[in-house]
């Protein structure tokens, strides 16, 4: 697949992900409990084979038990990069595991790796310093949604501004290539009224991608007014492969239908006639 992408001079980032509580016993080794910073259960759904179900009832990871998860995230990273890719990002966002870490609404930790924002945000840095020892920081870049609370109903930070500057500035000093940011509520309002993103730029140094409900006028509005120096698609990417292109070329677009978001046949990905 990195062949296909590069032979059509394309790029291509692995995204690594670990969903800590919003799993399932079922997809669990064993039938065990997921893992989380905290044993509260998440709300919302996770997909299964046979549809949505309710998350189950995470453990609290022991302390001794961090350093297994940093290491399958070093492992990750060095089969993202046999595999071809041309770097990695780590996914800190949408109520998965890492950003479970930095909230304090999900992370009621006692050991260094819960209280205060440093705390909070400790394992983040340290599986990016582990992806780092693979990769070099400049090839990684980490997504956040620090105004989201949709997958899980997971609730914000008590200061998500100060929690994710503080990210935000340990990862410039590290040299990361760029933050990659769920603006405002996942699927829901990314207005800038919602969503003041100055904060999080002025603390980091490498580049800003921008997300959320962007379409063909506003990401060029975001770039050409230094908001962003990047825009990511992700919903019209799935009823246009070609969406590069069409952008490029002002064509209309095709509008997958949520219903074949998750599925796993061609409806709303391959089967439609192009315009
Ligand atoms: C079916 C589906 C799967 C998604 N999977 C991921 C994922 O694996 N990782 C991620 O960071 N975001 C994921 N997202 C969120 C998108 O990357 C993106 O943030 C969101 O759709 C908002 O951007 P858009 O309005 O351009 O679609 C997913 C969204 C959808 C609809």
């Amino acid at each position: 697949m990195t062949d296909a992408v590069h032979d059509a001079g394309g790029k291509i980032v692995m995204q690594l992900w670990h969903v800590g509580r919003m799993s399932h016993v079922s997809l669990q080794e064993n039938g065990a409990a997921p893992v989380a910073p905290s044993a509260i259960r998440a709300g919302g759904n996770v997909f299964l084979q046979e549809g949505f179900v309710p998350p189950s009832t995470p453990r609290a990871l022991g302390t001794d038990e961090i350093a297994g998860v940093i290491d399958d995230y070093r492992q990750a990273s060095r089969r993202a990069k046999e595999a071809g890719f041309d770097g990695v990002e780590v996914h800190a966002a949408n109520g998965y595991l890492l950003e479970q870490f930095l909230r304090d609404s999900t992370n009621l930790r006692e050991d260094h790796y819960g209280g205060s924002i440093e705390n909070r945000a400790r394992l983040t840095l340290e599986v990016v310093e582990a992806v780092a020892s693979v990769w070099g920081p400049d090839r990684i870049g980490l997504r956040l949604s620090p105004f989201s609370t949709a997958i899980g109903d997971t609730p914000l930070d008590s200061t998500p501004l100060e929690t994710h500057s503080y990210l935000a500035r340990r990862l410039g000093e590290i040299g990361l290539a760029y933050l990659h940011v769920v603006e405002g509520q996942l699927h829901g309002d990314s207005s800038d009224e919602a969503f003041d993103v100055g904060a999080l730029r002025a603390a980091f140094d490498g580049a800003y991608i921008a997300n959320n409900g962007y379409d063909r006028q506003r990401a060029i509005d975001a770039t050409s007014s230094g908001h962003a120096d990047m825009v990511a698609f992700g919903k019209l990417f799935i009823g246009n492969p070609d969406l590069a292109e069409r952008l490029r070329a002002n064509a209309p677009l095709f509008d997958a239908p949520a219903s074949s978001y998750f599925g796993s046949g061609a409806e709303g990905y391959t089967e439609f006639t192009p315009a």
